[in-house]
């Protein structure tokens, strides 16, 4: 499903030009949960960014399902990514004002289309994160795993394949970190490609395979022989309000 041959890519901002990815190759089926792993700076983001098409790379090649996709145009990127793509950030990237059910209607709205199922869509994918009781809550009033969910429940309101994830957990606490892994756990059993960046090697290892990164590029590429399951963690916890 996923291609990349020899991805390189160089800022220029000031005078000296900074490169990033010095030559990333990487090979993955549908239905994959990987986590891209390394330390800060390592290029995490901005290869997340090349895979998820909200960026271009500078040199090499991209086959996302068998079709170059490093140098399509503009418009033909953003098609691709609306119809296969969900992203999740580490800073939630709600809109304040605007209830749950609004936020996750905002895929409907930046595209200007709004299929008669929508709401009944932002609903579900409400529902799928375990927030239907907090559909008209605003994020200034739900915690920060809530939001996150939210969040998740965005990137799958148009069911895509793929889901992009860039650290997710960085911003949450332990109980609400392992709900958000214990989602894409779900979301990747139910057959949904995950890509997920992390620098959390407990989080990391809750995907079936972990890629490695240091200073642009691949340092090791492995397969997780038993995946942490986030639930079970999450089991072992003491329960909510219980301090420990
Ligand atoms: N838009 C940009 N312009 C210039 N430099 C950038 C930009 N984005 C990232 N960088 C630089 O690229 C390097 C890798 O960044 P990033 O991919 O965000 O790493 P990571 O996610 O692993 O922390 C860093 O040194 C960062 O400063
Ligand atoms: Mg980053």
């Amino acid at each position: 499903m996923i291609q990349l041959h020899n991805i390189t890519k160089t800022y220029h901002r000031g005078k000296l030009p900074t490169p990033v990815l010095l030559g990333i190759d990487l090979k993955m089926e549908a239905g994959e949960f990987l986590s891209i792993m390394g330390p800060s700076g390592s290029g995490k983001s901005t290869l997340l960014h090349i895979l998820g098409l909200l960026d271009r790379p500078s040199g090499g090649s991209y086959r996302l399902d068998g079709s170059e996709v490093s140098s399509i145009s503009d418009d033909d990127l953003a098609r691709l990514r609306n119809a296969k793509l969900g992203f999740v950030f580490q800073a939630f990237h709600l809109l304040p004002r605007a209830n749950a059910l609004a936020n996750v209607l905002l895929p409907f709205t930046y595209a200007g289309q709004f299929p008669p199922d929508a709401q009944e869509r932002a609903r579900q994918a409400l529902s799928r994160v375990g927030l239907e009781h907090r559909l008209h809550h605003r994020p200034g009033e739900m915690s920060g795993g809530e939001c996150q969910r939210v969040a998740l429940a965005r990137a799958l309101v148009n069911d895509p394949e793929v889901i992009l994830a860039d650290e997710p957990t960085g911003n949450l606490d332990q109980r609400s970190s392992l709900e958000v892994m214990s989602l894409l756990q779900g979301l990747n059993a139910e057959g949904r490609t995950i890509l997920l960046v992390t620098h959390d090697n407990a989080v990391g290892c809750m995907a079936r395979r972990v890629l490695r990164l240091v200073y642009g590029r691949v340092c090791s590429d492995e397969k997780v022989a038993n995946p942490t399951q986030a639930l079970q963690q999450l089991a072992t916890l003491p329960p909510p309000g219980v301090q420990g």
